[in-house]
């Protein structure tokens, strides 16, 4: 497995691997790997002939107050599990080699970034479609991985894709939980014993919702109001948002029909953490 920090790296290679004929898959990540992610890289190496893991900790998704300076980092660790997965070439480039200093293009969506997390987070959904985006650019994957963890993300990527005629398929992976129910997240870490129990909340209520909509009810304001009271329950635990969205426009809606997205962040402590389901 190649390592490269270097933009100019990652095009030679994946230029080589052209001239053979060869398919490459990318993932993208801010590091601090776990198995959310080794799904991701998994289901790469069975779909392309190469696969290109990004670690890189994005400063321009994170808002002012935000845990930039936090977010917990282990690259070795994570180049030993993205080698016994397969991975053909990990790029890890410093802010400075995706950011010139007088950087000022960004990839900005409207409608499906104001919503849940973009409603907390502002700047958080033009971070991230400017970075995949040259993510995009650099790589030139035929495939790109994305987890349903981050349903909205997941979703904002395939529009961005779709409306600016990038020739990547988008594939969505499922998401990893602990034994617990717990979904996976690099975040986990923050969480001390006490938080760690406390933030089963998230995923109990997301189970409850899910339940209850797969018996039937299709009024979204009783699912909500359900997982809210669910959450409540839990002293540690402070709702962001509890929301039942339209699964492509990312828009609240009243009555489930079509592809729904049940989407939660809760604060544990100060450990903001998000959980979903999706309805088709
Ligand atoms: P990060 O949080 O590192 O996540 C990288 C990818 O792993 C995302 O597509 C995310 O949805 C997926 N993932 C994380 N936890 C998961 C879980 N428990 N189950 C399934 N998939 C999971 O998301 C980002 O990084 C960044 O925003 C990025 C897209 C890399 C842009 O900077």
């Amino acid at each position: 497995m190649k390592i490269a920090y270097t933009v100019e790296e990652v095009r030679k290679q994946v230029k080589a691997w052209r001239q053979e004929g060869l398919t490459v898959g990318l993932v993208p990540t801010m590091g601090y790997l776990h198995e959310g992610h080794a799904s991701l890289m998994k289901k790469a190496v069975e779909q392309n002939d190469r696969v290109v893991t990004s670690v890189f900790v994005n400063p321009t998704q994170f808002g002012p107050t935000e845990d930039l300076e936090d977010y917990p980092r282990d690259f070795d660790q994570d180049c030993k599990l993205c080698d016994s997965l397969g991975v053909s070439l990990v790029f890890h480039p410093e802010p400075s080699e995706m950011y010139a200093p007088d950087f000022c293009t960004w990839v900005n969506m409207d409608v499906l970034s104001k919503t849940l997390c973009g409603k907390s987070r502002p700047i958080h959904f033009r971070g991230v479609c400017t970075v995949v985006s040259k993510l995009f650019n650099i790589v030139t994957p035929d495939r790109a991985y994305f987890g349903q963890k981050d349903a909205q993300q997941l979703a904002i990527i395939r529009r961005m894709v779709r409306d600016l005629n990038m020739d990547i398929e988008i594939v969505g992976c499922p998401i990893v939980r602990e034994e617990d129910g717990l979904a996976k997240s690099s975040r986990n870490t923050y969480l001390n014993a006490e938080e760690r129990k406390a933030a089963l909340i998230l995923s109990q209520s997301i189970f409850l919702g899910q339940k209850m909509a797969e018996e039937g009810e299709t009024d979204a304001a009783k699912i909500k109001n359900a997982m809210v009271e669910k959450i409540q329950t839990e002293p540690l635990a402070k709702i962001d948002y509890v929301e039942v969205v339209d699964g492509l426009s990312m828009q609240p809606i009243e009555k489930i029909e079509g592809a729904t997205l049940v989407a939660i962040a809760v604060y544990i402590g100060k450990t903001r953490l998000i959980d979903n389901f999706i309805l088709q």
